[in-house]
């Protein structure tokens, strides 16, 4: 394949989302450096530090935010299953963490320690681009060296905290705060991406209350069932027809020459 096909495979390997994986296979040192090494290079505005990073191949610390921290895809409303893609064998945790300020933006804005709603605002609108960045790049990276990715947002589904992140992940720092993780691995070579074998759900507790308005099980655990009428959950493919042809995504473009 020439250097742009290869591209091209890896724009549309990450535009897929990947819901299955190999846990037989382990990433290659050398691999997971090499990545870390696109994440934390990555482009930011005024070259600032907004969010924290957490990569993780452990597989016991693997397993247990697969276990319970990444419920959320429901099926029939009152159920959340798994986001699959988080099964990856390499996870990128980005987490929100307190601004630096290297270039010393806040003098002569204010001469209090605190910002403006507006500054903090940009702030924020910063964040997300620097994470979107590093993850755009590191997913390209990690499609064009062979692997699949999947993102998920679905954090803190079923009573859980940034406190129990941080626990879990044994970092003090206490404005970490997870907002996305990019899970990079092997898939499951028996499956289509958009497949998964996990049939585990969460059924909200009888006492939780408001779910109409609050959908994460904000205050008693959800009891764990399995869906009995599928032997393999599917999830979209939204991107590509299962087949595996790209959809034509419509952004609207214009090319001026
Ligand atoms: C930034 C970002 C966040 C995403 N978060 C989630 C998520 O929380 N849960 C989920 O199921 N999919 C998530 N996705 C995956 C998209 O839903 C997926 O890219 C889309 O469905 C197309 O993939 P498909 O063709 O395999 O369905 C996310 C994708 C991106 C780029």
């Amino acid at each position: 394949m020439d250097e742009l096909e290869k591209q091209k495979h890896a724009v549309l390997t990450v535009r897929k989302c990947q819901r299955n994986w190999d846990s037989n296979k382990t990433i290659p040192q050398e691999h997971v450096d090499h990545l870390v090494y696109l994440a934390t290079n990555s482009p930011s505005k005024q070259d600032e530090i907004r969010f924290g990073l957490c990569v993780i191949t452990n597989p016991d610390t693997r397993k247990i935010l697969y276990d319970d921290y990444c419920w959320g895809y429901h099926r029939d409303g009152n159920d959340a299953g798994r986001n699959n893609q988080m099964g990856g064998q390499l996870l990128f945790v980005y987490a929100k963490i307190k601004e630096s300020d290297f270039g010393r933006d806040t003098i002569g804005i204010t001469v209090s320690e605190s910002t403006s709603k507006e500054f903090d605002e940009r702030t924020n609108i910063n964040r997300e681009r620097d994470i979107g960045l590093s993850m755009g790049i590191v997913s390209f990276a990690a499609a064009q060296l062979g692997y699949k990715t999947g993102f998920n947002t679905n954090l803190f589904y079923n009573k859980h905290s940034p406190k129990d992140w941080r626990r879990i992940l044994d970092i003090d720092d206490p404005t970490w705060h997870p907002q996305v993780v990019l899970s990079i691995g092997y898939p499951d070579e028996t499956l289509a991406w958009y497949q998964s074998r996990d049939l585990e759900y969460l059924e909200a507790d009888p006492r939780e209350p408001d779910l109409e308005n609050e959908v994460t099980l904000e205050h008693y655990k959800g009891i764990r069932k399995k869906w009995t009428d599928m032997t393999i959950k599917t999830f979209g493919p939204v991107s590509h027809d299962t087949k595996g042809n790209p959809k034509p995504k419509g952004i609207p473009l214009k090319i001026i020459k």
